[in-house]
């Protein structure tokens, strides 16, 4: 469009092309290549306007005056086409973006706790309810708090039942059970009569596989007064079984052995899929091992501050994370901290 050289042209043939030019600019950016082309310092109607000085004298007033008039329309013409273009991309903008208001909503994933947060909860729910408190303890303790306030002498056997993490610091450990915390809650409370239950994770160095991990939660529960008896110990873990696992569930009481307690039992509650009858998840028992319990051990009263024949208290210790193994027939513990979405979406 602009190969006729200047010299050929009438400043309005010049004006025709270039408003012919401006007319097909299609967006700002072709339009600023427009101005540059014909109002710019080298464009054409500028070049146009100097080779006035070539013209005979006569004729030079009215070429410049219409030369200067036309740059001044073409100005104007660039200002309109300006505006015209800002409004078409303006107008394209709105309807690329718009928004169907018809169309179905995208979902948002939705978070959700942990399956142990979830079960923690309901078990502090429960217990809540029958006047225990959450009492928090510390996940790094010493040897003393972990085994000797628990009394286990210092090459008693049971010792052998838990391999422990052991920091680089002499006989600090990470917790191998919520145990120690009974001592620091006894210490704390003393003398007043004591409810809480101690929830928390515990570590063992062990070879992890499906049945065991290195790291798990347990529950601990401790109940100390003037005049705690083993039926107390018996109602209120029974009434907390069927709070858990359902109104009417059977109970049993099998007797144990833990260094901290004397007696020691184990509570089972009646299978929760064959309701007793026998099946895989029970071994054929008809029962499943939830907790171990028992009446606190007169030194370990003594260790937390009591004095064993005024005071006298039950605790027990379970694991939420084999409580919801057995109700979602769950076989790998180690789903729980393998962080897959696949299983954490299912609670
Ligand atoms: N500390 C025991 C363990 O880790 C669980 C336990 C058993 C806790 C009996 C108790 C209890 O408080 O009375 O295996």
């Amino acid at each position: 469009m602009q190969d006729r050289p200047l010299s050929e042209l009438t400043p309005d043939q010049l004006a025709a092309e270039a408003l012919a030019a401006l007319e097909a600019t299609a967006d700002s950016q072709a339009l600023e290549g427009w101005h540059i082309a014909y109002l710019g310092r080298k464009g054409r109607v500028t070049q146009l306007i100097r080779r006035v000085g070539e013209l005979p004298r006569e004729e030079r007033p009215a070429f410049g005056q219409r030369a200067n008039q036309i740059r001044e329309e073409l100005e104007a013409a660039y200002d309109r086409q300006a505006q015209h273009l800002r409004s078409l991309e303006m107008e394209k903008a709105l309807a690329e973006g718009a928004l169907d208001v018809t169309l179905p909503g995208r979902p948002v994933a939705r978070g959700r706790l942990h399956p142990s947060t979830q079960i923690l909860r309901r078990i502090a729910a429960i217990w809540a309810d029958m006047g225990f408190q959450v009492y928090r303890s510390r996940d790094v303790e010493t040897d003393e708090y972990n085994f000797q306030l628990l009394n286990f002498p210092p090459h008693h056997p049971a010792r052998e039942m838990q391999d422990s993490f052991y920091t680089t610091q002499e006989g600090v450990l990470l917790r191998t059970h919520t145990s120690p915390g009974q001592i620091h809650a006894m210490r704390d409370y003393c003398p007043q009569p004591i409810r809480v239950i101690l929830p928390g994770m515990c570590y063992r160095y062990e070879q992890i596989t499906a049945r065991s991990e290195i790291q798990f939660h347990q529950v601990e529960g401790l109940a100390v007064g003037r005049n705690i008896r083993f039926t107390d110990l018996k109602g209120t873990l029974t009434d907390f079984a069927q709070r858990m696992f359902g109104a009417g569930r059977k109970t049993r009481f099998r007797a144990s052995y833990f260094p901290f307690t004397e007696p020691s039992a184990e509570m089972d509650v009646e299978c929760i899929l064959c309701n007793g009858r026998g099946c895989r998840l029970c071994k054929y028992t008809g029962w499943l091992e939830i907790l171990g319990c028992g009446m606190v051990h007169p030194v370990v009263l003594q260790n937390g501050g009591y004095d064993p024949s005024v005071f006298s208290g039950y605790a027990f210790g379970m694991g939420p994370e084999r409580v919801i193994m057995l109700r979602h027939s769950i076989e790998d513990i180690r789903y729980f901290w393998g962080n897959d979405l696949r299983f954490l979406e299912q609670f």
